[in-house]
This record gives structure tokens, C-alpha cells and sequence, in this order.
């Protein structure tokens, strides 16, 4: 698929996740293989009045390139002053959550309440396209409620405004997470707008990511939850749609070895306070389903540094031989 003139590698993008799809975790996603990854949300009203901390959820290193960034507000010149600066860290999109079903996002105006008001959401994204350079791409949901199933019509306005892509997670606001996954939605967006759809929610396999694109013939993936504690997802979808080989999992010595690493570039980037505390949910991720992980969870969610977490992975290790 091609993202405005860039050619992306590889059948799936890394989802934008809060509070997990940081710089580090982008960068273990890159190296396993994800064709872009797209930072957390960041509020485009926090960037343009220099929030530090969204200045600091901004920052694109090398390693983790192709990255997008995304922004989310219902303002259009601050969406598009936030685009300007999001461009400026040489990412190669621009993209628009509009799909945020939190209080504290869509309460305000931003996020999946712009699916309710499609008029608005088509001139943030307008002012954006016209504000930047590189490829500006939406990212929605089927609707806001099974009484208000619109992306079709959303999708054809922000393609109208200049949208390059759409990405479409196929359930409404008020299903949040959990209901299957309506692909039904994605394949008539696909067959609606001329621009890349990329098929997003519940792709945690070959097996499901092989199921989004048959059901929907969306151009590309894009993988969330499935790539949290397994971010060689990436790569083993990759493998299977260019050979047809299913790539065993990775051994338990690597997968180690992935959390040590991801972990070691969270406390670089974080400090050792902040980055061994947000270890612990990726380190229950890693270790979910192994032989004993019930027995490691009470360590995990004390650990406090780098020593204590390789042993522990050592006696993961240790108990799965
Ligand atoms: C912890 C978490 C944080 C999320 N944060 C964002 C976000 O910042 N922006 C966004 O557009 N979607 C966000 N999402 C939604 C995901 O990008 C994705 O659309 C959704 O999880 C469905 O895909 P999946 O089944 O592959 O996880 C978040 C999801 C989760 C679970």
C-alpha cells in the first residue's frame, strides 16, 4: 500500500494505543517488521499552546520510522497548527483520531463525536490537508451507535477534503472494545472511496489478519491489542502473505530477550522510575498464557528495575524448559 508517495513494507500498521504505543514500543514494533506505527493520541490543543508533556508524546526517533502521528481536537485551525508541528518531526502522516470513545476526548467535541457531526470532522480534516504537506489520514469507527452506522458517508466527505487514507475500526463508539468486529462496514467503506481503507480490530493472528482482508479487501492492516507482549506479529503476518509460510511463534529465550529490550528503551526514554512502572503491564503481556504466569503476576506488578526483571525472565525461562 502506498501512504501519499511512500510505499509501505508489509501487510500491517502498528495501531495508535494510549499510554502504550510509545517511542519504545513503536521502535520493538518497527524491528519486528510493522509497516508503519502511529504514536499515541495527542491532544492537538496541548501542542499548539507547548505542553510539554504532549511535545514529549511527540517525539519521533530514527529507529521507529515510518511513524505517523496522531492528533485529536474538533477545532480546525488548532487541528491544523498541530498537524504543522506533528510534520515537523519528519513523520511521514499526519493522522486524525476520529474514534476516541473516551469521555474525556469525545465529551469535548473530539475524537468519535466528529462521527457525529461529519460536517465538522470533513473541515478538520480540510484544514489539515491544506495546512501540511505530507499525507493527512483519518482513522474512524463504523458509527456512533448501531442507530448511526455513517462511515460510508464520512469516509466519501473526508476523502472529499483530501483525506490519503482511511482507517476504519469496525465497531461503533457505544461498542467501545469487546462486540465482534462488523466487517461488513469495512467492505463497503473499501468499495465506497478510492483511497487506501486500512481494516482494523480484533487482527491477533495470520489466521484473522487472512479473514479482515478476505471479508473486507481492505488494503492494509492494522493490529492493536493483538501486538501488545507479541509485537513479531507483525512479522509473521508479513512472512505469510509473501511466502504462504506460518513462521513458528518466536522461542521463549527471544521473547525474553524482546521484553528486556523493549523495557531497557522504555527506562531510557522515561527514566527508571516512570519506565520500570509502565513495564509491568508490558511485562503481564509478554509473559500471558506461559507456563506459571498466574505465579509471576504479583512479582511483576512490583518490579522496580532492570535486575529484578531478568531474573524474573530467567525463571520464565527456567519453567517453561
Ligand atoms: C489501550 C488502548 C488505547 C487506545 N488508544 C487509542 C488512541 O490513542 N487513538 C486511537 O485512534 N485509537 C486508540 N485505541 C484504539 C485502537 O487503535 C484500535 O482501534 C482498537 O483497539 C481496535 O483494534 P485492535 O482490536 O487491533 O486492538 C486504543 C485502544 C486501546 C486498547
Amino acid at each position: 500500500m502506498k501512504l501519499g508517495n511512500y510505499e509501505l513494507k508489509g501487510s500491517a500498521a502498528l495501531a495508535p494505543m494510549a499510554g502504550v504505543t510509545d517511542r519504545a514500543f513503536r521502535e520493538i514494533c518497527i524491528e519486528y517488521g510493522a509497516s508503519y506505527v502511529t504514536s499515541e493520541m495527542i491532544s492537538s490543543k496541548g501542542l499548539t499552546m507547548g505542553d510539554r508533556k504532549s511535545g514529549f508524546l511527540m517525539t519521533i526517533g530514527e529507529k521507529e520510522m515510518p511513524a505517523s502521528v496522531q492528533i485529536f481536537g474538533c477545532e480546525p485551525e488548532t487541528m491544523a497548527e498541530a498537524a504543522k508541528l506533528a510534520e515537523q518531526t519528519g513523520c511521514i502522516a499526519v493522522d486524525i483520531n476520529m474514534g476516541c470513545p473516551a469521555p474525556k476526548v469525545a465529551g469535548h467535541g473530539g475524537g468519535a463525536a466528529l462521527m457525529k457531526n461529519p460536517a465538522l470532522a470533513a473541515e478538520i480534516a480540510n484544514t489539515c490537508v491544506n495546512a501540511v504537506k505530507i499525507p493527512v489520514t483519518c482513522k474512524i469507527r463504523s458509527g456512533w451507535d448501531d442507530d448511526n452506522i455513517n462511515a460510508v458517508e464520512l469516509a466519501k466527505l473526508l476523502v472529499q477534503a483530501g483525506a490519503s487514507a482511511i482507517t476504519v475500526h469496525g465497531r461503533t463508539r457505544k461498542q467501545m472494545y469487546s462486540p465482534p468486529v462488523n466487517y461488513d462496514i469495512i467492505r463497503k467503506v473499501k468499495d465506497a472511496v478510492p483511497v487506501p481503507v486500512i481494516g482494523n480490530g480484533d487482527v491477533t493472528d495470520i489466521e484473522s489478519a487472512e479473514f479482515m482482508l478476505n471479508e473486507t479487501g481492505c488494503d492494509h492492516l492494522m493490529i492493536g491489542r493483538g501486538a501488545l507482549g507479541t509485537p513479531w506479529i507483525f512479522a509473521r503476518i508479513n512472512e505469510y502473505f509473501t511466502s504462504g509460510k506460518i513462521l513458528p511463534e518466536p522461542g521463549i529465550e527471544e521473547k525474553m530477550a524482546v521484553m528486556i529490550k523493549h523495557i531497557g528503551l522504555l527506562c531510557e526514554y522515561k527514566g527508571d522510575y516512570v519506565g520500570m512502572r509502565e513495564a509491568r503491564k508490558h511485562a503481564g503481556w509478554y509473559i500471558k498464557g506461559m507456563r506459571g504466569a498466574a505465579t509471576f503476576r504479583r512479582e511483576i506488578g512490583e518490579l522496580e528495575t532492570m535486575d529484578q526483571l531478568k531474573k524474573l525472565a530467567e525463571r520464565v525461562i527456567e519453567s517453561a524448559g
